[in-house]
């Protein structure tokens, strides 16, 4: 039965979708490992990583996917969503485009995930502040339309990462 110090309670799939260069890679390190990486290459098929947290006294494992934001490099995407009971839509709030694409990650993931799927929608890179194009009500009225859970983080310096981690991996449990 092994070392009863290391039982897990739950297993929690998450997954991580959004543009190309949106950070998903780096709130994943930073969450898992605290690193950063300024110069983050561009996700090739799929990656994980795990986190071990606990719960309300529960113990949790996250295990967490990302994968490229980029068409040509992502890899098949029902097995992505399979078993996932939460979701992280990134976008960067420097950059319209990525919330523009918002719906679209959306209507992908609602096609393919479970219906219970508990979603956040993050808004990252929000140490960029004077390059903001999305304003925070913008994105506070489509997570309401959408009923989504919404925060604003950086991966940079670690603002509201872990919060919004422990927030959806809580909403799970
Ligand atoms: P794909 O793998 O192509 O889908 O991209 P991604 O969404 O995983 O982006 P990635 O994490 O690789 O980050 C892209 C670039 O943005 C890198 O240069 C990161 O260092 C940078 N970056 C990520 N998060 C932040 C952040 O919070 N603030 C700032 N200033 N830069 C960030």
């Amino acid at each position: 039965y092994g070392d009863f110090n290391n039982k897990i309670d739950y297993v929690f799939k998450v997954v991580l979708i959004g543009d190309s260069a949106v950070g998903k890679t780096q709130l994943l390190a930073r969450f898992s490992r605290n690193e950063f990486s300024m110069d983050s290459k561009a996700t090739i098929g799929v990656e994980f990583q795990t986190k071990t947290l606990v719960i309300d006294q529960k113990t949790v494992k996250a295990q967490i996917w990302d994968t490229a934001g980029q068409e040509r490099y992502r890899a098949v995407t029902s097995a992505y969503y399979r078993g996932a009971v939460g979701a992280m839509l990134v976008y960067d709030m420097t950059k319209r485009q990525s919330f523009d694409h918002m719906a679209r990650w959306l209507e992908e993931l609602r096609g393919h995930a479970d219906k219970n799927i508990v979603i956040m929608l993050i808004g990252n890179k929000c140490d960029l502040g004077s390059l903001r194009a999305v304003p925070t009500e913008d994105a506070q009225e489509f997570a309401q339309r959408e009923n989504l859970f919404f925060m604003e983080t950086s991966a940079l310096e670690s603002t509201n990462v872990e919060t919004a981690f422990i927030t959806i991996l809580t909403e799970i449990y």
